[in-house]
C-alpha cells in the first residue's frame, strides 16, 4: 500500500472511531446522582429487591448492592406455572430511559410480579429506577426461563396453593337459553 493510502485509511479510521464514541455517549446519557439515589430508595421501598435480588427476602435485605436487581433462581410456582424474577439490569440494558417509562407503564406479566402497581408508578420515579438500575454495573446472567404448569422446575421454588373453593354458594346459573355467552 502507498504511503498516501495508509494515511487516508488511518484518518478514516480515526473519524469512524470518533463517531462510534459519539454514538455511545449519545446512547448512554450520564446518570444523575440524585435520581440514582431516589431509584435506590424506590428499589427498597417499592419491593423490587424482594423478588428481583437473590436472597433478599430470606436475609432481611442483607445483600450487597452489587447483586441487587440481578434476577433470582428461586421459582414461584402456582397455577400459572413457575416464574422467575427477571434480571432487571439485563432488561434495561438496551433500552432508553423513555422506552423503559412506556414499557413499565403498560407491561403485564405472570404472578407474582405486581405489574399493576408498577404501571401506576409516576414517570419521575420510573426514571429514577431506570437510572439506579443502570448504575448497578455488570448485567450478569439472565434468570431461568419460565416453566409451564405441567413441567417440574429444576430449581428450588415457592409453591402457591390454589385458593380454596369459595364458601358462599354460587348463584344458580341462568338456563342456557338466557345466557349471553
Ligand atoms: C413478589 C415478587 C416481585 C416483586 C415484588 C416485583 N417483581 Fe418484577 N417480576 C417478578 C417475576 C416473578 C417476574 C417474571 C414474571 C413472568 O415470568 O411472567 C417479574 C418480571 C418483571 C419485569 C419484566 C421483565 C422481563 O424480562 O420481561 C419487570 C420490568 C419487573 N418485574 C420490574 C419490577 C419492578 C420495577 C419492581 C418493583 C417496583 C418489581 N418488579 C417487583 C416478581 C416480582
Amino acid at each position: 500500500m502507498e504511503k498516501h493510502n495508509i494515511k487516508s485509511v488511518v484518518s478514516m479510521l480515526a473519524v469512524a472511531m470518533g463517531l462510534a464514541a459519539a454514538n455511545v455517549w449519545a446512547a448512554e446519557a450520564p446518570l444523575d446522582v440524585k435520581m440514582v439515589e431516589r431509584g435506590r430508595y424506590l428499589s427498597v421501598t417499592s419491593g423490587c429487591n424482594d423478588c428481583h435480588t437473590p436472597g433478599y427476602l430470606a436475609s432481611d435485605g442483607n445483600v450487597p448492592e452489587e447483586r441487587w436487581l440481578s434476577g433470582d433462581t428461586l421459582g414461584w410456582r402456582g397455577a400459572w406455572g413457575t416464574t422467575y424474577a427477571s434480571n432487571l439490569r439485563l432488561f434495561v440494558k438496551d433500552m432508553s430511559e423513555d422506552e423503559w417509562v412506556s414499557v413499565a407503564k403498560t407491561l403485564k406479566r405472570r404472578p407474582p410480579m405486581p405489574w399493576f402497581n408498577l404501571n401506576k408508578m409516576e414517570e419521575n420515579d420510573l426514571r429514577a429506577l431506570y437510572q439506579f438500575t443502570k448504575s448497578l454495573g455488570e448485567p450478569g446472567m439472565p434468570a431461568p426461563a419460565y416453566v409451564p404448569p405441567d413441567q417440574e422446575p429444576s430449581t428450588p421454588y415457592a409453591l402457591f396453593p390454589s385458593p380454596p373453593a369459595p364458601k358462599v354458594p354460587q348463584a344458580p346459573q341462568a338456563p342456557a337459553a338466557f345466557r349471553v355467552n
